[in-house]
């Protein structure tokens, strides 16, 4: 990102000095399955396109690659209504997919959709901050995790939860791929003031929240916290240019990936050394 981008998106961020009162905050981050239940209510699957592009941005998931002598299994944590699995799934024959969200309606739609073939597929509800997805999934027994937009669903204080339960299931030298709102992004940059919960958090019109990534708040989650190895994590900046919505700016996404150890050991070793504390979550809020 370009020097006077940047500073020209801090000063228009800093404008914004009001932040959502004590009790709407506590409820929108009480009550956020209820809020993306209500919004596949009414958005159906309508909403998200198919995801062709994964395969372009990640080679892990283009056909035929092979990441193990077993066959390759992935879980698409915040899965919605299934957008990022059904082109892996036809792309790559040989692929079992996990797919895991907290809207039961979503989990619902997956299930029902003509793709779902439980041989190939199983979709099932999980909260990723609270549910142990060990209870359904073997532990270690992942190749691929993908977080593509859930990551900003979760309020910062969750999220290094949502990080250790993957990691229970994470093969050694498993993956994850990352993609989620980049600090900056228009659609921050958008937001009128009332929105802001606290920095880069933000509540939608529909009551789902948006928390906007910087490089360093990744890292700290995934490598302080989570013990594992960074072998990408940057911006993707994608320029949108729309003359009728009067829109000349910049999508910016944060893409990364994160690898397990190879030895399992020391997943454990790093697991215990960063259990979740009150330290470790200040540390967390305090570098975002
Ligand atoms: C923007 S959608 C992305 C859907 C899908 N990954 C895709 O790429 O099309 C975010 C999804 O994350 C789910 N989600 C948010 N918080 C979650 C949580 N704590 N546990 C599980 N799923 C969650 C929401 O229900 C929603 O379906």
């Amino acid at each position: 990102m370009e020097e006077s981008f940047i500073s020209n998106a801090k000063e228009i961020l800093a404008k914004d000095t009001s932040v959502v009162p004590e009790f709407w905050q506590k409820k929108y981050r009480n009550e956020a399955s209820k809020n993306w239940d209500k919004f596949y209510n009414r958005n159906t699957t309508n909403f998200f396109k198919d995801r062709h592009w994964t395969d372009r941005e990640f080679e892990e998931l283009r056909a035929g690659h092979v990441f193990s002598e077993s066959k390759p299994v992935l879980l698409e944590i915040g899965c919605g209504v299934g957008n990022f699995i059904w082109p892996i799934l036809e792309r790559n024959p040989d692929i079992y997919v996990y797919a895991c969200d907290f809207s039961r309606r979503a989990v619902g739609f997956v299930q029902a959709n003509e793709n779902y073939d439980e041989k190939r597929v199983r979709a099932f509800v999980c909260d990723i901050t609270k549910d142990r997805l060990a209870d359904t999934i073997p532990p270690h027994s992942v190749d691929i995790v993908s977080a593509v937009f859930v990551f900003s669903a979760l309020p910062p204080e969750k999220q290094a939860d949502a990080v250790s339960n993957i990691i229970e299931i994470l093969k050694p030298g498993g993956r994850i791929l990352f993609r989620d709102y980049g600090m900056y992004d228009l659609a921050q940059l958008r937001f009128k003031s009332g929105h802001k919960l606290e920095e880069n958090l933000y509540v939608r019109q529909d009551g789902t929240l948006s928390y906007y990534f910087s490089t360093e708040r990744l890292r700290e989650l995934f490598v302080r916290h989570g013990g594992l190895v960074e072998l990408e994590n940057d911006y993707v900046v994608k320029r949108l240019v729309n003359a009728k919505l009067k829109i000349d700016s910049d999508r910016i996404f944060a893409q990364a990936k994160f690898q397990a150890p190879i030895d399992t050991q020391a997943i454990e070793a790093a697991m215990t050394s960063t259990k979740l504390t009150s330290d470790v979550d200040s540390t967390l809020a305090m570098n975002i």
